[in-house]
């Protein structure tokens, strides 16, 4: 099998959770075992989850090295139902393709499926699952998701203000500049929401952005960009390399030297980088500087944690704020963009509710149109379209079967954002479906955040990003795709970012 097949198959599990298939020889032995009858761990006598067939020894790997995984794995919903399992190489995973089913892996089984098998590459980038989004549920998962709860995200979300509110002024400008050449030379918005959204992680995180630093560990100076590549762009691009042996564990013995060298390169540099961050912003606070950020927040009150959990505990926010935003941002406007009409429904909304003034985060409460577009671009466009894979580490059972221990777990988010049953018109970008609603919108409908004890932290701080800046660019902009030519729905990386940029025409408004 070549590495193109392996990398494929892998990227076929949706980014993070592509490479997270990692090796469980012995729980999967055990778990034939229990499928061909173990009376012993099934004792309920439920039925065994239905079967993908596969080839001997790679399993369903070759088929999913063509397709979008999300879309292979719904594909076979149509055959196999809600639920299937199908095998990567030597392991087993079981599919998950349906909200209620979902909804009962999050919530009613969640203490057997709480922890996570990263691959060798997220082992390795995440220091040992040092982060909350990769660790197990346990003490240390609860203590800093804790931490960064009281003071970054959830309602504590609300003290950075200040920080969103300059960087979407910051992006009205850099827009406004850019009007003028429109549409000769048409808007890249990712390059500048990108760049702003760095810059808020930054000033979250250590209270200020920086224009350039020096890395003592590797003896240079490195430039902003740079030391995005390095904290941002090479750890997503890392979190999808995967090592073939993930698929084999029986083979681990045997070297992937140019693997490891470049994981561990991605490793070495980035906590350089941010060995380098938290020394410059404690030298801040012995000159008496109080930046009131997140560091000031870990270096008073969670003085137990070691360097590297430090270091871990504050790349998160770094890693985890300015992708899954952008990429959330940059479909909505490119949906936008594509049905003048709709733009035209939320542009009304605006100006009924901000008139000549600015939209702000108290007014996006009187904008249900503008939640609509949020919530409808989730779930068409969600950037995590297969929930970082959960491993079932007791017996289990879900949808009415036996899920013995030592499974992965793929809840495929893509699948149950497009089940005709549940959504009218799956694939059509409609907000207005959100709009039925008697109650508020309940972010459970699209499961985009996760669920459960796991629901995503950052779900408020996201939707406070997103929904100011969508509503800042169509209050002052009317925006037109470059090249409307048909559907550009193509994905690429760790999330689900568009393959091709959005390129657009902007004109101001009145
Ligand atoms: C539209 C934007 C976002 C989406 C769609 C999203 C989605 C997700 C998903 C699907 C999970 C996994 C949940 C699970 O395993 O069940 C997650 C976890 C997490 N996310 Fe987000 N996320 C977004 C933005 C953010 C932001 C801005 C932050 C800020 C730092 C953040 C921080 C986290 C953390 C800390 C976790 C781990 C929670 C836990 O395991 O307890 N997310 N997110």
């Amino acid at each position: 099998m070549d590495v193109q097949t392996v990398r494929s198959a892998a990227v076929a599990f949706g980014g993070p959770a592509a490479a997270v298939v990692g090796g469980v020889s012995l729980l999967f032995l055990k778990s034939v075992l229990s499928h061909q009858g173990g009376g012993g761990s099934n004792p309920n006598h439920l039925p065994f989850v239905p079967v993908v067939p596969g080839l001997p020894l790679l399993g369903n790997l070759l088929e999913l090295k063509e397709k979008k995984p999300y879309k292979t794995f719904t594909k076979w919903a149509e055959t196999y139902g809600p639920i299937y399992s199908i095998k990567t190489g030597a392991t087993s995973m079981v599919v998950i393709n349906s909200n209620d089913i979902a909804k009962e892996a999050f919530v009613t089984k969640f203490n057997s499926i709480s922890t996570r098998k990263l691959s060798k590459a997220l082992t390795i980038l995440t220091d040992d699952k040092a982060i909350i989004a990769m660790s197990d549920y346990d003490d240390y998962h609860k203590t800093i998701k804790r931490h960064i709860l009281t003071n970054m995200l959830g309602p504590a979300a609300l003290k950075h203000r200040i920080h969103r509110d300059t960087m979407v002024e910051n992006l009205s400008n850099r827009l406004h500049d850019l009007a003028p050449n429109s549409p000769h030379e048409a808007v890249n918005l990712r390059k500048i929401f990108q760049s702003e959204l760095f810059t808020l992680a930054l000033k979250q995180t250590f209270g200020r952005d920086i224009e350039s630093i020096y890395v003592g560990d590797l003896g240079i100076t490195m430039t902003r960009d740079e030391a995005f590549q390095v904290l941002v762009l090479d750890p997503m691009m890392g979190a999808i390399e995967v090592d073939w042996r993930d698929f084999f564990p029986y083979l681990s013995w045997i070297p992937n030297v140019n693997f490891e060298t470049k994981i561990e390169q991605m490793y070495i540099r980035r906590e350089a980088v941010m060995k380098a961050l938290i020394q410059q912003h404690k030298r801040r606070i012995d000159s008496g500087e109080n930046l009131n950020s997140y560091i000031d927040y870990l270096l008073s009150e969670a003085q137990g944690l070691t360097e590297k959990e430090l270091i871990m505990s504050l790349w998160e926010p770094i890693i985890e704020t300015p992708d899954t935003t952008m990429v959330t941002t940059e479909w909505a406007m490119y949906e936008l963009a594509k049905h003048p009409k709709k733009q035209a429904r939320l542009y009304e909304e605006i100006q009924s509710v901000c008139r000549s003034e600015k939209i702000t985060e108290e007014k996006l409460c009187m904008m249900p149109y503008l939640a609509a577009v949020f919530h409808e671009t989730l779930r068409m466009h969600s950037p995590v379209l297969i929930i970082p894979l959960r491993y079932v580490h007791e017996n289990t059972e879900l949808g009415g079967y036996h899920v013995p221990a030592g499974t992965q777990l793929a809840i495929n988010i893509y699948g149950c954002n497009m089940d005709p049953e549940i959504w009218k018109d799956p694939q059509d970008w409609n907000p207005e479906r959100f709009l039925s609603e008697t109650e508020p919108i309940d972010l459970q409908r699209t499961m985009a955040f996760g669920g459960g004890k796991r629901v995503c932290a950052g779900a408020m701080l996201a939707m406070l990003i997103v929904c100011v800046s969508i509503g800042r660019m169509v209050h002052e902009f009317e925006w037109s795709l470059k090249n409307n030519t048909g559907d550009d729905i193509n994905t690429l990386g760790l999330t689900t970012q568009k393959l091709n940029p959005m390129l657009a025409v902007i004109k101001p408004r009145n």
